[in-house]
């Protein structure tokens, strides 16, 4: 709808007609009303202007339907916008559950991308087309935002955390990447291209590239090169909390509060074992902070979640 505008980027997945549509009509209503009020500025000022030294202005009753007017049509209006603008906010934070997983590490001054498949790249990301892609966002040093203009989506990568977005590209093309909040010297140079290519084609970029481990066989190689294995073991044996069937359940700590296992959590566990103890377990665990990029806490999380409870078991002490 505004793709021949020149100050709109191109639109390029399913949100930017949204976004734009929104746009546009913040736009359109702040054009409207900037005009009415000027002009009503410079008539008003021209018809009750001081005719004499001696003319003073009467009393003035206030009208209350204007008051009510004044009121209530500004009201419905930042009302409209926030239902539109909400359902939007919520849209492109709902990723679909069937879109791919896509794990981004931004780093000073560059983004590193893994796909679930084990394909790596560096400053591009390569998508098909139709199909939700999820970022995992992550920082290895400082606070990055991941901006694709032509997607209408940004997403701050921020250290310590994991943060998601999602868009389904609609074009096939080469689109601008940037990083979008002031992280040093060469922000400005970290920049790279999402690359969106038929399905097909993407099939064969895949199989064309190396590829190596999956993101999953790689965390599973970590496990057992960090010795993680020997405390978490999948029987009861281990010092440390049984991690088959851990991921997305809800765990009971030490200290009588629960948590959910999700990435973050892990994350964490990893980093910062003593953050969060399972009820049941000593604080055994040492830290894994600065042994392990972020690029490998992706991998190990990928490996945990694939972990899946034995058949017929219940996971136990473990879970609540
Ligand atoms: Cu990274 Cu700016």
């Amino acid at each position: 709808m505004f793709s021949d505008l020149p100050f709109f980027p191109q639109q390029a997945s399913t949100f930017a007609g949204r976004v734009d549509l929104l746009y546009a009509f913040l736009i359109a209503i702040s054009v409207f009303f900037s005009v009415l009020i000027f002009a009503l500025l410079a008539f008003f000022a021209v018809k009750y202007r001081r005719r004499g030294s001696d003319e003073w202005p009467g009393r003035v009753q206030e009208p209350l339907a204007l008051e009510l007017a004044w009121t209530l049509i500004p009201l419905g209006i930042v009302v409209v916008i926030f239902v539109w603008s909400t359902q939007l906010y919520i849209s492109m934070n709902r990723p679909p559950a069937q879109a791919m997983d896509v794990y981004v590490v931004g780093k000073r001054w560059m983004w590193k991308v893994q796909h679930l498949t084990g394909h790596r790249e560096i400053n591009e990301l390569h998508v098909p087309l139709g199909m939700p892609v999820k970022l995992h966002l992550t920082s290895e040093d400082v606070i990055h935002s991941f901006f694709v203009p032509a997607f209408r989506i940004k997403k701050d990568a921020v250290p310590g955390r994991y943060q998601t977005a999602w868009f389904e590209a609609t074009r096939p093309g080469r689109y601008h990447l940037f990083c979008a909040e002031y992280c040093g010297t060469k922000h400005s140079g970290m920049i790279g291209s999402v690359v969106v290519m038929e399905p097909a084609e993407f099939q064969s970029w895949l199989s064309g590239g190396a590829a190596g481990a999956s993101l999953a066989a790689s965390g599973q190689k970590l496990f057992a090169e960090l010795a993680c294995v020997t405390c978490h073991r999948p029987d009861a044996t281990g010092r440390g909390p049984i991690l088959d069937g851990l991921f997305g359940k809800t765990v009971k700590l030490a200290n009588g509060e629960t948590a959910t296992a999700d990435e973050a959590y892990i994350r964490e566990s990893i980093v910062t074992p003593s953050a969060k103890v399972v009820a049941g377990y000593q604080p055994v665990m040492p830290t894994y902070q600065g042994l392990v990029s972020e690029e490998s806490l992706m991998q190990l999380v990928a490996y945990i979640q694939t972990l899946k409870a034995p058949e017929g078991t219940e996971r136990g002490r473990v879970i609540q």
